[in-house]
């Protein structure tokens, strides 16, 4: 009797210490392919096994624009998610709106000034406080093959510039296959078009043109020559590529239906989640002419303001979860991106992992790292739509001219 009285009196003291620290976390993602999915997964785990409920808040739709609108709706209607997937110059935006709570006590507690890179943490800081975290790094200017349509083809390699890139696509033509996978839907568009003025311009051109909006680079020879290759690369792709999602784009790699597909690393995940093996069943290499340069694409979290001691107790967890070792190695390991905590050893990830990661550390010394318009890390978001909108229109339209899509992305830049 006595026993057991104590015994359920350690229950009920347990059940109690769980549920003062136990809350909710409700989190707004775009996470959903296959490779995607079983990343968050990740983070779910962790925190479920901190005690804490999981709502997941799952928006479908690559590059995060539905997900966006859900979260503005939410957001008016005075109920934000505890943390929601925003990433650069949109962070200040939320913030300067007052919504976004601030994480400088888990911050400091675990020392995020000295983990990240100073670049990253300061798009994290919104007037000097920690209001987001971020997950990962991931490289947007990749391109991924397929090494067995290569070979039936006749093509080498990985093609290193244009030239070598356009003459593999006509083989791939040539041999009856799609040359390029791609998914018509603008953040794709431009996804392809930035690593197009990367490797035609250099890191200078793409900053000037991209990220200053430099009316003269704009209206350069260099952008000229951006937009018709851009333009050419288009002439490789299938009639269904219209609306097409990435994650089909890269499944068609994958099957041996296409060779190349532009995209961020994100597409490695996705092969890596269908078991495919990496330089042996799909091969990743820099896109044509920027092997020494690198868009980079940061993931984070910005946390909302709660009221309820214990809804903040969860959502300061989850921030310090998305910083710790653990989840930022198994995390990455299925995103396809590397981690943004520095110094952490990469011997668990493949080769187009390291490859990232060693130019991730070379770029940021010469300069040559720029941060990635179609994945939202470089200007503000009302421009970026609207120059996105522009180059879609021109991929789309073969009677928009280059002239008229330079002056239409002059005119775009300007956008408030
Ligand atoms: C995000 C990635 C995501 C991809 C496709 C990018 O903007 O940064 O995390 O996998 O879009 O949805």
């Amino acid at each position: 009797m006595f026993k057991l009285s104590t015994l359920a009196a350690a229950v009920f003291a347990a059940s109690a210490v769980l549920s003062a620290q136990a809350g909710e976390v409700e989190v707004l993602h775009y996470w959903t392919s296959g490779g995607e999915a079983k990343s968050v997964a990740e983070l779910k785990k962790i925190m479920q096994a901190q005690g804490h409920t999981w709502k997941d808040f799952a928006v479908a739709g690559g590059g995060g624009d539905n997900a966006a609108t859900a979260l503005k709706s939410r957001v008016v209607s005075g109920n934000p998610p505890a943390a929601a997937q925003i990433k650069g110059p949109a962070i200040q935006e939320w913030a300067a709106e007052g919504v976004l709570g601030n994480l400088d006590a888990v911050a400091k507690a675990e020392k995020w000034d000295s983990l990240l890179p100073k670049v990253v943490a300061d798009v994290m800081k919104f007037k000097g406080n920690y209001v987001a975290a971020p997950v990962n790094v991931h490289r947007v200017n990749f391109v991924w093959a397929n090494p067995e349509v290569l070979k039936k083809a006749g093509v080498a390699g990985m093609p290193k510039t244009y030239d070598e890139f356009f003459a593999a696509a006509d083989k791939i033509k040539a041999a009856g296959l799609i040359p390029v996978a791609h998914g018509g839907q603008n953040w794709q568009d431009f996804t392809t078009f930035e690593s197009v003025v990367l490797g035609v311009g250099g890191a200078k051109f793409y900053n000037d043109a991209l990220v200053k909006l430099d009316a003269k680079a704009i209206g350069s020879d260099t952008m000229k020559k951006s937009l018709e290759t851009f333009r050419k690369i288009k002439s490789y792709t299938d009639a269904a590529a219209p609306g097409r999602d990435w994650n089909l784009a890269t499944a068609m790699v994958m099957q041996g239906k296409a060779g190349f597909q532009f995209m961020g690393d994100w597409a490695k995940g996705e092969f890596l989640a269908a078991g495919k093996v990496p330089g042996k069943d799909f091969l990743c290499a820099a896109a044509p002419g920027t092997s020494t340069a690198y868009t980079f694409n940061v993931d984070s979290f910005a946390m909302f303001k709660l009221k309820a001691g214990d809804a903040q107790k969860a959502q300061a967890d989850l921030a310090g979860a998305i910083m710790s070792p653990a989840f930022q190695e198994v995390f990455n390991l299925n995103k396809g991106s590397i981690p943004v905590r520095l110094n952490m050893k990469m011997d668990k990830f493949d080769d187009c992992a390291k490859l990232s990661s060693k130019d991730f550390v070379d770029t940021a010394k010469t300069g040559s790292l720029v941060p990635s318009v179609a994945h939202g890390m470089a200007i503000k978001p009302a421009a970026e739509g609207a120059i996105k909108d522009v180059v879609s229109q021109f991929w789309n339209d073969d009677k928009v001219t280059v002239a008229d899509a330079m002056k239409k992305i002059a005119t775009a830049a300007a956008t408030k």
